[in-house]
């Protein structure tokens, strides 16, 4: 890997044609014992997994679709900052690599003059409170054309290559991508999650903005304040602040 500057993550890759998913292929590497740092990734997967049970679209060889493969020495309650810490990493690595400017809607998706350009999804595996391992599986449109999007993606979704006017190296966009993520990753178990969070911040799309999330309990609105310890998203309602785990955004227009 020529253009690889990691230390661990990368270091053991498999690269696939098309898969139905790199997530699933990433679980069984994992359940085999693969090393911190394995990465899962493909050309075209058939059944790209999104969060919420939705599809990724992920057509051929215009995008990085990839599955990372960690051992975090944290507690299980911890996990939500890796999802945060993945959107920091990954966030750092478009801007570092295009000039582009991304912003982060909580909890995980990327944006780019408010598209989605990049979404990051996080499963693991454990019990009590220990994690067995966490994959966090990274979809980012590249040079996906306009046309390439289905219709119903198009006012919602772009690519670095519509943004930018250019078609992106793969490959070594790639190898920024590790080299930020495990840069975050080790400053993460270095000094904690306050540092993470900090630069999670910086790129936020809608902190002091009123938002709505759409949780599993009901809609909270409100102006989002933060993100606390937990990884979780403060919102100042009229009846106070409320904490939210899980949830869908929608931002303001603009
Ligand atoms: C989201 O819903 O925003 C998360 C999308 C995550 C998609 C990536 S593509 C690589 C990896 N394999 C999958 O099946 N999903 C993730």
């Amino acid at each position: 890997h020529p253009h690889l500057q990691t230390e661990r993550f990368g270091r053991e890759m498999e690269y696939i044609c098309f898969t139905p998913s790199t997530q699933i292929i990433a679980h069984k590497r994992a359940k085999d014992g693969a090393p911190e740092g394995t990465v899962v990734v493909a050309e075209e997967q058939a059944e790209g997994r999104g969060r919420m049970g939705r599809v990724w679209y992920s057509p051929p060889k215009t995008g990085i679709w990839m599955s990372l493969i960690l051992r975090p020495p944290i507690p299980l309650a911890e996990a939500s900052h890796l999802t945060i810490l993945a959107s920091v990493g990954v966030r750092e690595a478009i801007q570092k690599e295009t000039g582009l400017d991304v912003q982060i809607k909580w909890p995980n998706d990327l944006l780019i003059n408010g598209k989605k350009v990049c979404g990051i999804l996080t499963e693991l595996r454990g019990e009590y409170d220990q994690i067995h391992y966490v994959i966090t599986g990274i979809g980012m449109n590249v040079n996906v054309s306009e046309s390439d999007f289905p219709v119903e993606l198009r006012k919602i979704g772009t690519s670095l290559a519509i943004e930018t006017g250019r078609t992106i190296h793969r490959a070594s966009l790639l190898a920024t991508i590790l080299k930020e993520l495990e840069q975050t990753y080790f400053i993460y178990l270095q000094e904690g999650f306050s540092a993470i969070r900090e630069k999670w911040e910086q790129g936020a799309a809608m902190l002091g903005k009123i938002i709505t999330a759409r949780t599993a309990q009901g809609s909270v609105t409100g102006v989002a304040e933060r993100i606390n310890e937990q990884g979780a998203l403060l919102i100042r309602t009229s009846t106070g602040i409320v904490p939210v785990y899980s949830a869908e955004i929608d931002l303001p227009e603009n």
